[in-house]
């Protein structure tokens, strides 16, 4: 069987999300570039005392526009953070107990779970190398745990509607493991790599494949313990009994290759973390230090680009007031689809280019339920990836032996979501306790309290991030300079799209072309102090 690399990548998208498919494209070398790594990476090094006299008003306060308002912030700016949800953060949303999920249709959802517990509806893993938004967790003293991003003792559910029936991770990962490493011997041993291999580099290399694949001493897979019990080794006569192989047929099932490789991509490699407590620590830690300036419940209605600076008019959900900003920059972080919504004077162009580009989705599923997946399947933590529209179940990280948890259900994208969230939420639990039950069976009754972010739903998002063809695609070229006055700033105009280090690294982008722009001084009409 053959699988183009492209296919791959599709599917990938399809269950693993864009990031993977991006990540993956990484790996393969097709196009993505390379995330550059630094040890410790440079802040955005903007000189103490530069941005004095100028006035900048930074639109949302999701994690772009809170790291450039703290940024700016320092370097002497005077700074203004425009917000229309009564909450900081953004997508960075982290639902407990009586959060309400208001989407424009007017669909309303209470969270009721047990206090403690909470589901981050939005971002809910930080790669260890994402140095710059775990940098800002350092500096506030946000504190983090590891984020149990998979699980040897997680499943995989081939396609329900075709009689799948689920098959752990350590399984099929070892057993795929020992079947190629068994055929790659076999096809040393008869010769077919006498071109590429001296002979004791064949040699060496079925000694490595013993070890790699867990073989028999003549380079046979029998099975690994690697794969885990049947019958599990106790005392005195209770011998261990291992699962018996799966067969090389079945772990050539395109779907399962995901989970194969899943915390083999960079982005999903182990440690993952998350902050103790909620993801929303994250942005809870900048407002505190960004409360005098962050303005909450405010809409921008329009932009107005002057030729020394920038009107922005806002207004008040409450009382429906209205008023003009002025500054000498605005960095505007709203997601492309809100931007779409706001009065501008900017090119046709660029009018076009915010209109034009699309915006993908997502929608996660919270339950709260007891902890069966630690009592009867050793699950702490991962995620069981299944062939189905909900795409996973992903235990929660922290918690474990508590009598309850959160357990997110679903976690689609794309055009999936979308047909999955058009249905009715009832039909939308229905599906992910139904698949839930497969993958835990008899186990779907015991889950409760369901709630469901769609993120296209969701005011003042309306969507969860681009899927860039190509990251050098005519509009992120675009958006990535200023339009007069106004800076963008946004995970999308990074190439660590659909994280929250993108959202981080672009704001620094943004202050460090305003930065730019004060330095060569000719541009800017500092006012009378
Ligand atoms: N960063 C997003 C995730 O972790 C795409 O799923």
């Amino acid at each position: 069987m053959t699988v183009s690399r492209r296919n791959f990548l599709v599917r990938l998208a399809a269950t693993s999300g864009y990031a993977a498919a991006t990540a993956a494209m990484t790996t393969l070398g097709l196009g993505a570039p390379a995330i550059a790594l630094a040890a410790q990476p440079e802040g955005p090094q903007l000189a103490p005392g530069s941005g004095k006299g100028l006035r900048v008003l930074v639109l949302g306060a999701g994690i772009a526009g809170l790291v450039s308002a703290y940024e700016l912030r320092k370097a002497g700016y005077e700074v203004q953070v425009v917000e229309a949800r009564d909450r900081v953060g953004g997508r960075n949303w982290t639902i407990r107990n009586g959060t309400r999920i208001e989407y424009g249709d007017g669909t309303t959802q209470t969270a009721e779970f047990d206090p403690d517990h909470y589901f981050n509806a939005g971002p809910a893993r930080l790669p260890s190398h994402h140095q710059t938004i775990l940098g800002y967790c350092r500096e506030f003293g946000v504190e983090l745990e590891a984020e149990v991003n998979t699980s040897r003792s997680a499943y995989f559910l081939p396609d329900p509607a075709k009689g799948g029936q689920p098959v752990q991770l350590r399984r099929a990962i070892n057993d795929a493991r020992g079947h190629i490493s068994e055929l790659l011997a076999k096809s040393v041993n008869r010769g077919a790599l006498d071109q590429e291999l001296n002979v004791d580099d064949r040699a060496r290399l079925v000694e490595f494949l013993k070890v790699y694949g867990d073989l028999t001493p003549k380079a046979e897979f029998k099975g690994t313990e690697r794969s885990g019990y049947k019958v599990f080794p106790g005392s005195a006569e209770q011998v261990g009994e291992r699962q018996e192989p799966l067969s090389l047929e079945a772990l050539l099932d395109p779907d399962l290759w995901t989970s194969l490789i899943f915390d083999e991509l960079l982005i999903f490699q182990p440690t993952m973390l998350q902050p103790v407590g909620g993801m929303d620590r994250i942005p809870h830690a900048f407002h505190e230090r960004l409360k005098d300036v962050v303005r909450l419940n405010t809409e921008v209605k329009a932009i107005r680009n002057k030729p020394n600076g920038v009107d922005v008019t806002v207004r008040e959900r409450a009382s429906g007031k209205e008023q003009v900003l002025s500054a000498d920059f605005a960095i505007t972080t709203f997601p492309l689809p809100v931007l779409a919504l706001v009065d501008t004077n900017f090119s046709p162009e660029v009018k076009a280019a915010i209109s034009g580009v699309h915006y993908d989705t997502a929608s996660k599923i919270a339950w709260q339920s007891r902890r069966f997946w630690e009592t009867d399947t050793h699950i702490y933590g991962g995620i069981s990836i299944v062939k189905h529209e909900t795409a996973l179940i992903w235990y929660p990280s922290g918690g474990f032996h508590k009598a309850t948890g959160v357990l997110v259900g679903c976690y689609n994208i794309g055009q999936a979501a979308r047909d999955f969230t058009a249905k009715p939420l009832a039909a939308q639990f229905g599906s992910s306790r139904g698949v839930i039950d497969r993958v835990h069976p008899g186990r779907g009754a015991e889950l409760q309290r369901p709630v469901s972010v769609a993120w296209h739903k969701v005011p003042y998002s309306l969507g969860s991030w681009v899927h860039w063809a190509t990251p050098a695609e005519k509009e992120y070229t675009l958006l990535n300079k200023p339009e007069g006055r106004v800076h963008f700033a946004g995970e999308y105009l990074s190439q660590i799209g659909a994280w929250q280090e993108g959202a981080a690294l672009s704001a620094h982008h943004a202050i460090a072309a305003i930065a730019n722009r004060v330095a060569a001084g000719a541009t800017v009409a500092k006012r009378a102090a």
